[in-house]
C-alpha cells in the first residue's frame, strides 16, 4: 500500500510527465513551423514517449489500490530563440525530472516501500538515457553550429535518431 506522502508525490510525477509530453509536443510544433522537420518528428515521437511514462505511473498507482489523480497541467513555453535554446530547455528539463525521480526513490527507501522502489528503477535507467540523449544533441549543435548548412545538418541528424 502506498503511503499518503508517496501517493502525493507519484501523482505529482504523473502531472510532470504530462507536462513533459506537452512541452515536447509544443516544441515539435515550433520546429515544424520553422521548417525543421527532423527535429519536429523527433520531438513529437518523444512527446508520445512521455505519455507512456505518465501512463506507467498512473497504472502503478491504480494497481496498488490507490487513486491516481490528474492535476492541472502547466502551460508549456511556445516560442524559442533557436534550435539550441529548444534543446537547452529539454536538457535542463530532463535534469529536473531526474531530481524528482531520485527524490521518489529516496522516499520509497526511507519508507521501506520496496515495491515502489523496484518500480522506480525503470525510471532511474530511463532518466540516465534521456539526459545522455539530450546532452548528445547539444554537443552536436556545439560542434556543427547552426549557421548556414549547420542547421540543416543538425535537423537531419536529430530526425534520424531512433527512439525506444
Ligand atoms: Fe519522462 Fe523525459 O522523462
Amino acid at each position: 500500500m502506498l503511503s499518503k506522502n508517496l501517493l502525493k508525490k507519484l501523482n505529482k510525477q504523473v502531472s510532470l510527465e504530462f507536462y513533459s509530453s506537452n512541452l515536447y509536443l509544443q516544441m515539435s510544433a515550433w520546429c515544424d513551423h520553422k521548417g525543421l522537420e527532423g527535429a519536429a518528428r523527433f520531438l513529437k515521437a518523444h512527446a508520445a514517449e512521455e505519455m507512456q511514462h505518465m501512463q506507467k505511473i498512473f497504472d502503478y498507482i491504480q494497481d496498488t489500490g490507490a487513486l491516481a489523480i490528474i492535476d492541472a497541467i502547466e502551460k508549456p513555453i511556445a516560442k524559442f530563440k533557436d534550435l539550441k535554446e529548444v534543446f537547452e530547455i529539454t536538457y535542463k528539463h530532463e535534469k529536473m525530472i531526474t531530481t524528482q525521480i531520485n527524490e521518489l526513490v529516496d522516499l520509497s527507501l526511507a519508507e521501506k516501500d520496496f515495491s515502489t522502489f523496484n518500480f522506480l528503477q525503470w525510471y532511474v535507467a530511463e532518466q540516465h538515457e534521456e539526459e545522455k540523449l539530450f546532452k548528445s544533441i547539444l554537443d552536436k549543435i556545439d560542434i556543427i553550429g547552426l549557421e548556414g548548412r549547420g542547421l540543416f545538418m543538425i535537423d537531419k541528424e536529430v530526425g534520424s535518431i531512433q527512439l525506444g
